[in-house]
Order: C-alpha cells, then structure tokens, then sequence
C-alpha cells in the first residue's frame, strides 16, 4: 500500500514537472523573448532548453517507471487490471513521448545545428517548428493530466 501510494505521488509529480515545464516554456519563456534579436533570443534558448529536455526525459522515465509500477504491482489484474482513463492515460502518453522525441532530435537539434553553421534564417524555422510543437504537446499533457487525475470518477 505504501509503495502504490509512493508510486502515485511521484507519478503526479512527474506529470506536474512534464507539463509545467512545457507550459514555463511555451507560455513564458518563448513569449517574453519575443522581440528580441535573434542571436540574444537564440543564446538564451540554446543554453536553456538542453537543460529543459534533459529535465523532461527524467520526469519521462520517473512516469513510466511508476505508471507501469501501479499497473503491475498495485492492480491485482497487472497491466489490464486500471480503467479505461489508464488505457487512455497510456495512449496519449506514449504519443507524447515520440512528439518530444522528435522535437529533441528534430527540430531542437537542428536549431543548434542551424545556429552553430551561421544559418540563421534555418534556426529561425527550427525554433518555429519547435514552438508549434510545443503548443500541441502541452494541450494534449493536460489532457492527459486531466484524464489521469478524474479518471476514477468516470472510468469504472
Ligand atoms: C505512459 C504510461 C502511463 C501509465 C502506464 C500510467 C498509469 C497510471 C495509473 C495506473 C494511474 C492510477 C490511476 C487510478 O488508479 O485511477 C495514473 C494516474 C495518473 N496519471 Fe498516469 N500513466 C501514464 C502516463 C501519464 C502521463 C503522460 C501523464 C500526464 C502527463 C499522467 C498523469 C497522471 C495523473 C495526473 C494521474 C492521477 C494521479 C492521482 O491523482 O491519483 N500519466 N497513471
């Protein structure tokens, strides 16, 4: 019973760091950099957001680690054993998990490969694509964060 309890409260803090961070991010960060030059906008996004993902990969693994847990050892019917939120919670998680992927290798990448070779027009693009990206991830992580937290109330 402790360790399920302890499961739940790192899982809901996983999700609070994943989509908080995305929400600092697309809702603070990028905005309060708007007109500034690129190369001082590009500075501080570069310095910052290696950090961000790196911080996001670990809420990344700390959530599958602990959702996983519950499923198999706090349900007594294992990984089939959680309502339809969870069957959800799990579909739109794993979603979540490639697009950041793909931002992080993709469009994340390819800025600071843009900016490091001079390309500042393809930098620009990069950074465009990646705050799109952004906005899509952090509406469905609150989804998902909606879905998990209430799901008990429909879900059975
Ligand atoms: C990808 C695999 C995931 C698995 C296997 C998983 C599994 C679970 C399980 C078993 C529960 C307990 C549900 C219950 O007993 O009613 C739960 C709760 C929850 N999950 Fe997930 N989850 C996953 C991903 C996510 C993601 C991506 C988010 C948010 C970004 C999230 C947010 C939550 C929240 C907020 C709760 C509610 C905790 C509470 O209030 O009790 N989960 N999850």
């Amino acid at each position: 019973m402790v360790l399920f309890a302890l499961s739940l409260v790192f899982h809901t803090l996983a999700s609070i760091v994943w989509v908080g961070g995305m929400f600092f991010v697309r809702a603070v960060l990028i905005p309060s950099l708007q007109g500034w030059e690129a190369p001082e906008r590009f500075a501080v996004l570069a310095r910052v957001m290696p950090v961000f993902f790196r911080v996001i990969w670990g809420a990344v693994a700390v959530l599958l680690v602990t959702g996983y847990g519950v499923l198999l050892f706090g349900y007594s019917d294992g990984l089939g054993g959680g309502g339809m939120h969870v069957d959800i919670m799990q579909a739109f998680g794993w979603v979540l998990i490639l697009s950041f992927v793909y931002l992080d290798l993709g469009p994340f990448r390819g800025f600071l490969r843009a900016r490091a070779g001079g390309d500042m027009d393809r930098a620009s693009r990069k950074l465009d694509d990646l705050r799109k990206g952004l906005s899509y991830s952090l509406f469905l992580g609150m989804v998902t964060a909606a879905v998990g937290a209430t799901g008990s109330l429909w879900a059975y």
